[in-house]
């Protein structure tokens, strides 16, 4: 795909090198909008947890709400009159019915696998042979990884999701385009070097000494930077030696204030081959967890297939489990309990898993989570998956004191959403007699149009 074949939205969201935000030191730091201003419209954030309490108390809706931006955080939050009443010399940026939330989180993603998105046919490991693995060699060459990263943060704004926690290759030059093309925009993004040394293609292989030293140099040049975070990235079990997981482990252990990303319990055929490169483990998370790679800040994707001791012991770790369902049902992964899994405390986020996920757009994937939950016998509310997609995937990658909600102090990445964004959800969301009607037919047809502004820590994009 050329930049010529994006869609017109993603053109008209790339913004001209002046504009853009230049964070300043300190994970956590935003750049300074020096003026304060007012986004009215429907607002949405939530002061609980929608699995745990009631809807109506968990959920903050405002019909004819505001939010007050001043340097690049959200000063205060509440009704439009109040805060014009308060704030009368204040610009207004008014958004009309449009939905104003937290921007989208993606918990999980590969953005080396944007342009092999919807590739047919295969699951995990000859999906991962045929197309993945050839792609995801490419990175080797850092014009190539810079352009994909420029396509997948253009695509990913464009859809509304304003933090990434990606995966990049096993080539430290594809952490370094990941990095500054999300520095570039001001986005707060987490990241990091797949590391791979078995089980993978020659060009894709690294060694337990080299994912060490190449992680621990590109964690030291970019973790903390402005607001950009580190992910220490062991693939899964079935590409790494016991080696290098404990080397990886290790260096968690010297920098526990990074996060630990890795797969876990995607496909059954996956677990019996874990089975068999590691006879002495009790079970798949056992190969992560003598290794030093669980613990609070350990971030799981898929995690479907899990026994009643990695259940426990999940748990008892404050794990993040990262529910990817696209993914899921694209390369026939199977059906993750939502329901089972938040009601007995294990804290879950939300993710397109591109390019096994076959969408970039948080609204399909909630669709999907909305779906897999129904053919598990549990529809999750459209608060409680709205809640998945941004206060959730904060959550477990530790960030919800920064990002993923409208909570006066946290930074302001901010969308709105269209409710009425094609002819199908207008004529449905017309009918609404509630916000929760009025939002869950965008949730289940909406798409990159429905995005009708995004805000970068405040800085309208
Ligand atoms: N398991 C190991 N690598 C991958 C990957 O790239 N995508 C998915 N969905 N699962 C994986
Ligand atoms: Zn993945």
């Amino acid at each position: 795909m050329n930049r010529d074949a994006l869609s017109s939205e993603t053109r008209r969201l790339r913004k001209p090198r002046s504009s853009q935000v230049r964070p300043e030191s300190g994970y956590g730091k935003v750049d300074k909008v020096k003026q304060k201003t007012l986004i009215l419209g429907q607002t949405l954030g939530f002061r609980a947890d929608p699995f745990d309490a009631e809807i109506g108390e968990a959920a903050v809706f405002e019909r004819r709400g505001g939010v007050l931006v001043e340097n690049g955080r959200i000063a205060a939050t509440g009704p439009a009159d109040r805060l014009l009443h308060d704030h009368p010399k204040v610009a207004v940026d008014d958004m009309g019915d449009a939905l104003v939330t937290a921007g989208f989180i993606d918990a999980h993603t590969h953005y080396p696998q944007t342009a092999i998105i919807a590739s047919w046919g295969k699951r995990l490991f000859d999906w991962l042979a045929a197309y993945t693995f050839p792609e995801e060699a490419r990175f080797r060459d850092s014009a190539h990884a810079g352009r994909i990263a420029e396509r997948y943060f253009d695509l990913t704004l464009a859809n509304g999701t304003t933090t990434v926690c990606s995966y990049c290759t096993v080539h430290p030059e594809s952490v370094n385009a990941f990095f500054s093309a999300a520095r570039k925009r001001g986005v707060r993004a987490i990241g990091g070097k797949t590391c791979m040394d078995r089980n993978a293609p020659d060009a894709l292989l690294d060694t337990a000494q080299s994912a060490y030293s190449d992680s621990l140099a590109l964690l030291e040049k970019w973790h903390g930077k402005g607001r950009l975070g580190y992910a220490i990235t062991p693939r899964f079990s079935p590409t790494s030696t016991p080696q290098q997981l404990e080397a990886l482990g290790a260096l968690w252990a010297e920098h526990p204030d990074c996060l630990m990303q890795t797969h876990l319990a995607e496909q059954t055929d996956e677990i019996a081959w874990v089975g068999e490169l590691f006879p002495e483990a009790r079970d798949y998370l056992d190969t992560y967890e003598t290794h030093g790679l669980l613990g609070r800040g350990a971030v799981y994707g898929h995690a479907i297939h899990l026994a009643p001791r990695e259940r426990d012991r999940l748990r008892e770790a404050e794990a993040g489990l990262v529910h990817c369902p696209t993914s899921n049902t694209f390369i026939g992964s199977g059906i993750f309990d939502m329901a089972g899994l938040v009601s007995s405390g294990q804290r879950v986020g939300l993710a397109t898993d591109t390019g096994g996920g076959s969408s970039f757009s948080m609204l399909r994937t909630m669709a999907a989570a909305y779906e897999i939950g129904q053919l598990n016998g549990s529809a999750p509310h459209p608060a409680q998956l709205y809640w998945l997609a941004t206060v959730g995937s904060a959550r477990i990658l530790g960030i919800d004191g920064f990002v993923g909600n409208l909570t006066p102090g946290i930074e302001a990445d901010l969308i709105a959403l269209d409710l009425a964004s094609t002819p199908a959800i207008a004529q449905r969301a017309a009918r609404a007699e509630t916000i929760w009607e009025a939002l869950f037919p965008t949730i289940m047809m909406g798409d990159d149009r429905a995005i009708t502004k995004v805000w970068i820590a405040g800085h309208p994009l």
